[in-house]
């Protein structure tokens, strides 16, 4: 029986109102697994250059509960195998982010799917309402990895909740109860939660990165275009990324340009990431990398301790003084 009762809990069948975030180069099948084990929906993250058959593979790991796949939506016009991939599998959801869904999402329904997208603005999240999506996952400039940087969380889920009229999850910055009991009492549907899980027993990442995120402070992220420029990836110039701060990012932060023409620098950069050089390095996180310990603790244990929320909802509620005569 779900712990804490929502729209997410009730259409999936979870115990807690959380998605562990679809991360690339994070969550893989195994981690999707843990997630659903551990009570939560877990999310498959897609990178942009993933190939159909990678996302058949994982979602066999997955299992057979309910789940999400995180489709690139510039990912997916380049891979259009992606998506078939996807319908076939029929996870519980997708997440159509980063680009217009649009053109996909009559096909996500007709195959039974849930469709999310994440947003970074009030106007983006009337503008996938419009295109039809179940759910809106309001993202603040906060959280880790890729999205716009215009709003924070807060601001962010206020206003998108009170202009759409479909269950709305909130995302970035949400690292604990703390900040899963906040957005709840605010009106969410669940959380969307990345950053917190990056280092737990089943993300994909190895042991140094985890190092590199535990060590992070909640002031050593920031979010810019240097990353995806140097790794040629094929990001929209709308959509940056946040990742923890290291000198190539301090460096050429303003000096996109530059550095994009630079093919020299972009040489090395590609060495140097790949000898892991932690100045180098592109490490994907949010400001809740602050509250990261370091520990590689498994999915089921993250998921206890958020489950706290019950308590400090409980509290807030008890707080609240019946009217007086
Ligand atoms: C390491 C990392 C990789 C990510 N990769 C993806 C991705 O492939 N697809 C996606 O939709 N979102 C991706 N995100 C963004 C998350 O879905 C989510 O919006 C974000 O983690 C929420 O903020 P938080 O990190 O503060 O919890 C990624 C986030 C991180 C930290």
């Amino acid at each position: 029986m779900a712990l804490i009762n929502t729209w997410l809990t009730d259409r999936f069948d979870l115990d807690l109102p959380v998605v562990a975030a679809t991360m690339a180069g994070v969550s893989d099948g195994r981690f999707v697994a843990a997630a659903s084990s551990a009570g939560i929906l877990g999310g498959l993250g897609v990178s942009g250059a993933a190939t159909g058959d990678w996302i058949t593979e994982q979602a066999l790991a997955a299992g057979e509960r309910p789940y999400v796949i995180g489709l690139q939506l510039w990912g997916v016009a380049e891979h259009p195998d992606q998506l078939e991939a996807t319908l076939a599998a029929r996870p519980a959801m997708v997440s159509l982010s980063f680009g217009d869904p649009t053109p996909y999402v009559d096909r996500c329904h007709e195959a039974g799917i849930v469709v999310a997208c994440q947003v970074g603005t009030t106007a983006a999240a009337r503008a996938a309402v419009d295109a039809g999506v179940d759910v809106v996952v309001a993202r603040g400039g906060e959280g880790g990895g890729h999205g716009v940087d215009q709003v924070a969380t807060l601001p962010l889920l206020q206003s998108v909740l009170d202009v759409v009229d479909v269950p709305v999850l909130a995302a970035g910055g949400i690292a604990s109860a703390r900040g899963l009991a906040a957005v709840l009492a605010a009106g969410a549907a669940g959380a969307w939660i990345g950053t917190a899980f990056t280092t737990c027993a089943e993300s994909t990442l190895p042991d140094g990165v985890v190092a590199l995120l535990a060590n992070a402070a909640e002031d050593q992220t920031s979010h810019s275009h240097v990353l995806d420029i140097a790794q040629r990836t094929g990001w929209p110039a709308e959509f940056g990324g946040r990742a923890v701060t290291n000198a190539f990012v301090e460096h050429w932060t303003g000096r996109e340009d530059e550095l994009a023409a630079d093919t020299d620098e972009l040489a090395r950069f590609a060495a140097a990431r790949d000898d892991r050089d932690p100045e180098v390095l592109p490490v994907w996180a949010g400001q809740g990398a602050g509250l990261l310990d370091g520990q590689r603790r498994p999915i089921a244990d993250i998921v206890d301790d958020l489950a706290q929320a019950a308590d400090l909802l409980r509290a807030a509620g008890a707080s609240v003084r019946a009217e007086v005569g």
